[in-house]
């Protein structure tokens, strides 16, 4: 867990704008031999000084100078005043999710993530920590399953994978009421869209394995927050548990920011071209992107966000068989997990990226077993789509046999 260095008299960084600030953030970090890269120190062990003085590294668990970079970056993106990253996204929210303890609760978002869900539902749970899922758009909702004894709100804007926005200032008010933590997954936004520690979140939460590093290959995770008693106890946790991140990871996350804000702008840009060109297919019948005017936080994502991203989600009229037939049939989109990298992705995420939530909470959720969720990548935007309407192709084209086997399992094809 590193503070942000405020050691400077004026900080040159606060002078640039962020996209100069992305670039150049970690690019003075070798002032010793003046390296163009960040160093990357592969020492697990750090010689001390003296017996009680260990010159600020003593073991890469606890801190290593790799990771202090990259978590300097990532707090001064997110406004924020302290840093811990760690070896997955998971590995971060399992540090945020150790701040409570048996009898506390705590309210989850009921769509998000699924690894989020199961850590909750299937780990934390089981230490004697009460979870509550709700829909947290709906703020009666959250108000109702209040208690005195709730220390946390847990959410995800836009959610993984149906993409619906919460007010953050709105739950953060009510968090702050009941001296709840709001903590908020950034993971979709990344800091380039959103910065909820300025919305009122007090912990922001992070994968850096998809936008932040960019090019899946590497996992991480972060925790940013300006609350030093959390930020003590996550670095104590972070020790404790042995979940800080591998300096080599580290170091590679460093790499893949420096094009952050490019490769952002233009996936977001691509994706606005495939969502609009996608709502006009007739296989399908609903395009979810909360850049199109049709999505139900089109003005929420306008007010509250920096622009919209580059994941869509579609439902196609031919259920589950269809979304099957258009997963395995695209050769551009690869059919993969994991999102914000600089290839287009493809999956169906009941099977995939949600496969860990219950089927009932899936439904619960409003996760179908037809939606298929896209990353848009940085290929041409032609080449994309040209690819996906070649998959939906497919499903018009399949065979009378398969159209009676279909219509004998009760699907519709029908266009
Ligand atoms: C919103 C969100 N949070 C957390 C995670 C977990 O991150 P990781 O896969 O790096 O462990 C994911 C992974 O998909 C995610 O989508």
């Amino acid at each position: 867990m590193v503070k942000k260095n405020n050691n400077h008299a004026v900080d040159p960084h606060s002078l640039w704008n962020e996209s100069t600030r992305i670039v150049q953030g970690s690019q003075h970090a070798d002032p010793i031999h003046g390296g163009m890269n960040a160093p990357l120190h592969l020492s697990t062990s750090f010689k001390w000084n003296t017996v009680n003085d260990d010159g600020g590294y003593d073991y890469s668990r606890t801190a290593n100078p790799t990771r202090s970079i990259l978590e300097e970056q990532l707090a001064q993106l997110e406004n924020g005043q302290y840093c811990s990253t760690h070896g997955s996204g998971m590995s971060a929210v399992t540090a945020v999710a150790h701040l409570f303890k048996q009898g506390e609760h705590v309210i989850i978002s009921k769509d998000c993530y699924g690894g989020v869900f199961r850590l909750f539902n299937d780990v934390i749970r089981y230490f004697g920590v009460e979870v509550s899922f709700v829909d947290l758009k709906n703020l009666d909702q959250v108000r109702d399953v209040l208690q005195p004894n709730t220390k946390c709100i847990w959410a995800e804007s836009p959610t993984n994978p149906l993409l619906r926005l919460v007010d953050i200032k709105a739950l953060s008010i009510i968090a702050n009421e009941s001296d709840a933590f709001l903590v908020l997954d950034n993971t979709f936004c990344s800091p380039i869209l959103q910065k909820p520690l300025d919305l009122g979140a007090h912990i922001v939460v992070h994968s850096l394995s998809k936008y932040i590093n960019g090019h899946c290959d590497v996992l991480g995770g972060a925790v940013i927050t300006n609350d030093k008693d959390v930020a003590n106890r996550i670095h104590f946790l972070t020790n404790a548990m042995g979940i800080g991140s591998p300096a080599f990871d580290s170091w590679l996350i460093l790499r893949g920011i420096k094009t952050l804000n490019i490769r952002y702008r233009h996936q977001e840009k691509t994706a606005m071209f495939v969502a609009k060109t996608l709502a006009k297919h007739p296989l399908i019948s609903r395009v979810i992107y909360p850049g199109l005017k049709s999505h139900p936080d089109h003005d929420l994502a306008k007010r509250q966000q920096n622009g919209f991203g580059s994941v869509i989600c579609i439902e196609l009229s031919g259920g589950l068989d269809a979304a099957k037939i258009l997963a395995e049939g695209t050769k551009l989109c690869t059919l993969a997990v994991s999102l914000g990298g600089v290839s287009t992705l493809i999956e169906v995420p009941a099977f995939h990226s949600h496969a860990s939530m219950t089927k009932a909470a899936r439904v619960e959720a409003g996760i179908s077993n037809g939606l298929i969720r896209l990353s848009i990548g940085l290929e041409e935007p032609e080449d994309i789509v040209n690819d996906l309407v070649q998959g939906l192709e497919l499903i018009r084209n399949i065979t009378d046999k398969q159209k009676i086997m279909c219509s004998v399992n009760n699907y519709d094809y029908s266009i």
